[in-house]
């Protein structure tokens, strides 16, 4: 295979964002963008006059389709995942993977049924410079055993009404925004196994949900780790990344380092620019090729976003929830 062949489902502001990355990607090319929504698909296919458009799951049945890329609505990923995997395609699908733990299920099992099939899902932070050496400094051992971390989603998005409705309406902080960090923290630490969680709804009333959410996850390995997602805070939002590692030999705390028993911290260069897509069409891209497994498949990126969920839960109930297994 030269290139894999893709087709976008979901062409709003990220989704396009995607097309314009496959359409100038060395290992992929865009083939089909589909979205149900007229305006949107007639805006696509005339910026990407190399995709046929399509208005339904038609796009499905195009046999020369190697990769579906899924950019739907948060509550609106399970069914094209699912059914692009039954139409033997790879697939893609934005984070968080979905918005229900019932959706999070039929999409494990249909991903652990079709094992020929790679499934990526959208942790983009992972593919961001810094976070990576994070983790490198973590594995290779420099932290020592972690047994404290936290980060943030602090955010203004009280202007995202204006956009879609779907955000106000249907999103949840600690899981649209806070399975950014979350996934990370269970990148450095392991998997989740419970969960607890408080919330209010002071700020940013326009949102069905809660827009401040404060969630304590206990790891595997006996690492805690505190998670905040809020929506409402007027001003932008930190410069930095509100991330900090405690472990037994070393510590990040920012863009800080103090790691194999040394006390003095060091300045980490810190290069964060958004949240670029293409280096991770270049590794869906390469995993497909060179028959590789995805940083993050769907299991990964599904017990994220199940962590994120049972947190909303726990906050909402105000018990202590044991994470189970999806599948
Ligand atoms: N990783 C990131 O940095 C990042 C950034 C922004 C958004 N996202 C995620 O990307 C996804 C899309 O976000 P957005 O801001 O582009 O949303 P959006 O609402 O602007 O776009 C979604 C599009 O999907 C279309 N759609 C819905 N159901 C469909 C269906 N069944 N078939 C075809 N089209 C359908 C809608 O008409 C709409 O055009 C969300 O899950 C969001 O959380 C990720």
């Amino acid at each position: 295979m030269k290139k894999v062949r893709v087709g976008v489902i979901g062409l709003g502001h990220n989704g396009t964002g995607w097309c314009r990355d496959y359409d100038k990607s060395d290992s992929a090319e865009l083939v089909a963008v589909c979205d149900c929504d007229e305006q949107r698909l007639v805006a696509a296919t005339e910026q990407f006059p190399s995709a046929d458009g399509y208005s339904d799951y038609r796009i499905l049945e195009r046999d020369d389709i190697d990769a579906i890329s899924v950019h739907t609505p948060d509550h609106l990923h399970a069914e094209p995942f699912i059914k692009a995997l039954e139409a033997g395609k790879h697939v893609f699908v934005e984070k968080p993977m979905a918005n229900s733990i019932e959706d999070l299920k039929l999409m494990a099992q249909a991903a652990g049924a079709a094992p020929g099939r790679k499934t990526m899902v959208g942790q983009v932070l992972r593919f961001n410079p810094h976070f990576a050496m994070v983790e490198k400094l973590v594995s290779d051992g420099h932290v020592g055993e972690i047994f404290y971390m936290e980060a943030d989603y602090i955010h203004d998005l009280r202007g995202q009404q204006y956009m879609e409705q779907w955000k106000v309406d249907q999103e949840i902080p600690i899981v649209g925004g806070g399975v950014h960090q979350l996934d990370l923290l269970r990148w450095y630490a392991g998997d989740v196994v419970s969960v607890k969680a408080e919330q209010n709804h002071i700020a940013y009333k326009e949102m069905q949900t809660p827009t401040t959410q404060v969630a304590l996850f206990s790891f595997e390995s006996g690492a805690i780790a505190k998670v905040t997602a809020l929506y409402g805070c007027i001003g932008a939002r930190p410069p930095v990344c509100n991330m900090s590692i405690y472990g037994t030999k070393g510590t990040i705390r920012r863009n800080e380092i103090a790691l194999d028993g040394m006390e003095e911290f060091l300045e980490m260069p810190y290069d964060y620019k958004g949240h670029p897509y293409s280096p991770q069409v270049a590794h869906l891209a390469d995993c497909i090729i060179n028959d590789r497994e995805p940083l993050v498949p769907a299991l990964e990126g599904a017990k994220s976003a199940q962590a994120c969920l049972l947190a909303y839960e726990a906050a909402t109930t105000g018990e202590t929830i044991q994470v189970e297994p999806l599948v």
